[in-house]
């Protein structure tokens, strides 16, 4: 039976160990986080698309096992490396794929498959990756082992586009490693796209969420724009969308957060600056217009209050959401942190809920945590809605709020003004 090693449960690699159970795979999670092996082991879930009872009926399969002991993994068949690549003072921080490299250099044997998955600038297959795995293992990638890049493109939350559903780009160091990598994931998911090299495969991904990234700031400043000219921006954007053909409607918001725009493009702006010494000029302004977000709800906030004669400084503030997208519990890079930071940072007293967030964020912010009541909102001067979870009660908060700051257009009603 074929023997797949997935580094990293993590939002990638979780989803995609489970499928690769799910089609008949012989699977092994391989993570360095004992918490989170352990939670696995339990039969436990932290990624919303992979219910407890998922991940209960892979393991009683006996084809899942997860493990903290790289050892664990020795002798697989393929391995796909879902690693995060965060970015430290400014760089991109890829120590995390050259330690999968590392353990996988001695478990690679030849005949093997190793695909790389996480987000990065282009070359880092061919200039970082491999290297370490020949070094390591003594092996040739093309002619002993295979090795290729495929980007996930996995959306938390999206009920529609799936793991499963949902095209992959298939890339590989030569062509016979792209068609192993194309094998492996024809297996996998409905629909592969192959493409010549790595580096397409890794630039691909990025130029997707760049430009996302760039869509998301048009609109940004567009509502703030819109706001001073008095026209309605959401209305616009609704009118701008009957258009069928050539627009595509993206919306305002308080910023971006998740895994993905807060970083990708920056990866690629980067590597650009880095290779051709000039910057991607498009990706920094699309960075200073959604990182000002949060200062501009802010000050939106504190604009609101004065009207009514309350100080920010001196205001109770309720924050309803953590997480950076709607209906999911990822609180990374969320604008919600910057937002609630600015706010205590000017001596607003803050109450944040958030029924999605789990881990506990406020040893980073200074924040009460909440559930959402009739008491808790009619304490609040504001309350600012900044991720519209379905769970959040629109009728506790609008019939005892004073004000309602909706920054996703979700709600309306005399206290309510939208961003
Ligand atoms: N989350 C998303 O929606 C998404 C979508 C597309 C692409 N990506 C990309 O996929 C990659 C992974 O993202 P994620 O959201 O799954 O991250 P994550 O933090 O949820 O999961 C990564 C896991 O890797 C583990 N890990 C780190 N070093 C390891 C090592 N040496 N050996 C074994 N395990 C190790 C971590 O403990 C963690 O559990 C990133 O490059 C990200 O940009 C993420």
């Amino acid at each position: 039976m074929t023997r797949v090693l997935v580094v990293g449960q993590g939002y990638v690699g979780l989803p995609l160990a489970m499928r690769a159970v799910e089609v008949g795979y012989d699977v092994i999670g391989l993570d360095v986080d004992e918490g989170r092996v352990k939670r696995l082991r339990d039969g436990d879930s932290f990624v919303e698309d992979v219910t407890p009872a998922v991940v209960a009926a892979a393991l009683a399969t006996g084809r899942y096992r997860v493990t903290t002991d790289p050892d664990d993994g020795a002798g697989f068949d393929v391995a796909v490396v879902t690693v995060p690549t965060p970015m430290r003072d400014g760089r991109p921080d890829l120590s995390y794929i050259e330690d999968a490299a590392h353990v996988l250099g001695p478990l690679v044997r030849p005949g093997a498959l190793v695909v790389l998955e996480s987000t990065t600038y282009p070359g880092t297959t061919d200039e970082l990756f491999v290297p370490i795995l020949e070094r390591h293992s003594g092996l040739t990638v093309g002619r002993d082992i295979a090795v290729g890049y495929s980007p996930e493109r996995i959306d938390p939350g999206n009920r529609t586009h799936t793991l499963t559903t949902t095209p992959k780009i298939v890339s590989g160091i030569t062509p016979s490693c792209l068609d192993r990598v194309d094998a492996f994931y024809t297996s996998v998911v409905a629909a592969t796209v192959r493409v010549g090299s790595t580096r397409v495969a890794e630039l691909s991904k990025l130029v997707e969420n760049t430009f996302r990234h760039v869509n998301v700031a048009l609109v940004n400043e567009l509502a703030m724009f819109a706001r001073d000219l008095g026209i309605d921006v959401w209305e616009t954007l609704d009118a701008a969308a009957t258009k069928p053909f050539g627009f595509m409607r993206f919306t305002p918001g308080p910023g971006v957060g998740g895994h993905c725009l807060p970083i990708d493009p920056s990866y690629l702006s980067w590597a650009v600056e880095q290779r051709l010494g000039r910057p991607f000029r498009f990706v920094e302004l699309a960075n200073d217009i959604n990182d000002h977000m949060p200062s501009y709800v802010v000050a939106r906030l504190e604009h609101a209050l004065r009207r009514r004669g309350v100080e920010l400084g001196a205001a109770r503030i309720l924050v309803l959401g953590l997480a950076y997208k709607r209906n999911a519990g990822d609180a990374r890079e969320s604008p919600a942190l910057a937002v609630i930071e600015l706010l205590t940072g000017c001596g607003a007293e803050v109450a944040v809920a958030d029924p999605h967030v789990v881990e506990d964020v406020t040893t980073t912010i200074a924040a009460r945590r909440v559930t959402i009541d009739a008491e808790e909102v009619a304490a609040a001067d504001a309350v600012v809605l900044l991720t519209d979870h379905d769970a959040f009660d629109a009728d506790v908060v609008l019939a005892n709020a004073r004000y309602v700051l909706d920054t996703r257009h979700r709600w309306s009603g005399d206290a309510v003004e939208h961003l």
